[in-house]
């Protein structure tokens, strides 16, 4: 074998590597033998408790995407700011706005915690938490491949930097997803989670009532007569903080393509939102999933999401496994 064969292969070999730890070692049920119940358990308490508080599943799902957009899904989402250190998490960045459901994953992790101490990771726990909630409430099932690890490092400006603002345009969404490895096929995908939940009216009221930055603007890509329902009977001002808006009028529990379907009619609440009709590529993702129907939507949203659920995941002996997922183990 020549050195130049040898060579090759030794730069094979390291592409190969490379492929493989980028992706991180996730596996299908990972806890199968350190702690069998785990997922059980976490399943259990979603659906004995999201029946009562259907609406955190949304909050849930937006919790997980907003924790892979900051150093990968490894809770960072969840730490605490704490006054020994004393730089803000990404818990009290402006995007986090809503966020909801902590508490939730307090209640779980105590459960896994007291079956196998120290066992279960609040990353793998969130991405669990999140898929079942949305099973629970009727849509769509993906697979959760698990052995992430906890990050031990959440910084608020990264919050900023990494999470796409509603305000973003298809280009600036394009850059956030493809630097976390997602393409323009998961960002119509995941768009779509806007099927449910809700909006403060402060998200979006820049579209009704400063765009552009000129007072008293309107943005033209956003139907009028919707616009000015939005005005006289929602977001009264531009500065309303607190109004809470539902995403997909009519069907804001329902994980269906009405989403979509309100993108064509320019009814989408915020510019990222509108932003997918304005390429023609990502017009025909939308179109093609209008006409694939809802078993084809769930199937590619479960592509997406497990893709989601990979972005730049700690595994093998990177970071710990958090006892308390407000806090790092001391
Ligand atoms: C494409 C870029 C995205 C932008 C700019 C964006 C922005 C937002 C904003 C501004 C809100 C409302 C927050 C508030 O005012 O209370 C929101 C809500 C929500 N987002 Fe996104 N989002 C994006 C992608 C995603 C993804 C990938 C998911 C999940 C897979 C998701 C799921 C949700 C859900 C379910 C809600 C409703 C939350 C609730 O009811 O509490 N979003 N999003
Ligand atoms: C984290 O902060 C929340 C309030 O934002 C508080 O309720 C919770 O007790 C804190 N957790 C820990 C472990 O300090
Ligand atoms: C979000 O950040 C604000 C400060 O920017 C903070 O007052 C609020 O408690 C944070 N929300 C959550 C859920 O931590
Ligand atoms: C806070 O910042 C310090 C210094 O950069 C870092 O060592 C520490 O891990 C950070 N804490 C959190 C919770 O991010
Ligand atoms: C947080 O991230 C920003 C931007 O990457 C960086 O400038 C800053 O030093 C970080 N803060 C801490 C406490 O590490
Ligand atoms: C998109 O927004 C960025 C800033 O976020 C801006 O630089 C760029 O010109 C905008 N692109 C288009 C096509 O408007
Ligand atoms: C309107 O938008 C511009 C540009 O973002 C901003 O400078 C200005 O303060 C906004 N006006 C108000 C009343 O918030
Ligand atoms: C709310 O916004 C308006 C502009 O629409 C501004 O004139 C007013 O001062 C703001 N009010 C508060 C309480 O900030």
């Amino acid at each position: 074998m020549g050195i130049t064969q040898n060579f090759g292969i030794v730069v094979l070999s390291f592409i190969i590597g490379l492929i493989c730890c980028v992706q991180g070692q996730l596996t299908q049920n990972f806890y199968s033998s350190t702690c069998p119940k785990a997922e059980q358990i976490v399943q259990d308490y979603v659906s004995k408790h999201i029946p009562n508080a259907p609406s955190l599943a949304a909050a849930l799902i937006r919790m997980h995407f907003h924790d892979c957009f900051v150093r990968g899904c490894d809770a960072s989402v969840l730490l605490n700011t704490t006054s020994s250190t004393g730089n803000q998490t990404e818990k009290f960045a402006p995007p986090n706005l809503s966020l909801r459901g902590f508490g939730f994953i307090d209640g779980v992790k105590s459960l896994l915690e007291a079956e196998c101490p120290g066992v279960v990771s609040c990353a793998d726990t969130l991405a669990l938490v999140a898929r079942d909630s949305i099973v629970t409430t009727g849509g769509p099932f993906w697979n959760v491949p698990t052995g992430r690890r906890d990050g031990l490092i959440s910084n608020g400006t990264e919050a900023l930097t990494n999470i796409p603002a509603p305000s973003n345009n298809l280009s600036a969404l394009q850059t956030r997803f493809s630097s976390k490895g997602l393409d323009l096929q998961d960002l119509v995908l995941l768009s779509g989670a806007h099927t449910i939940g809700v909006s403060h009216c402060s998200s979006f009221t820049t579209r009704l009532y400063n765009f552009s930055g000129v007072l008293g603007n309107q943005d033209p890509s956003l139907d009028s007569e919707y616009a000015t329902n939005l005005k006289s009977r929602k977001c009264l001002s531009l500065n309303d903080t607190t109004t809470l808006v539902e995403m997909d009028p009519g069907s804001v529990r329902t994980f269906d393509l009405s989403y979509y379907t309100l993108l064509l009619k320019r009814r989408g609440l915020f510019q990222s939102d509108a932003a997918l009709t304005t390429s023609s590529n990502t017009a025909s993702i939308i179109n093609q999933l209008l006409q694939g129907g809802l078993q084809n939507f769930y199937a590619e949203f479960a592509k997406s999401m497990e893709k989601m659920g990979r972005v730049e995941v700690l595994t093998g002996s990177a970071g710990e496994i958090r006892r308390n997922c407000a806090i790092v183990n001391s």
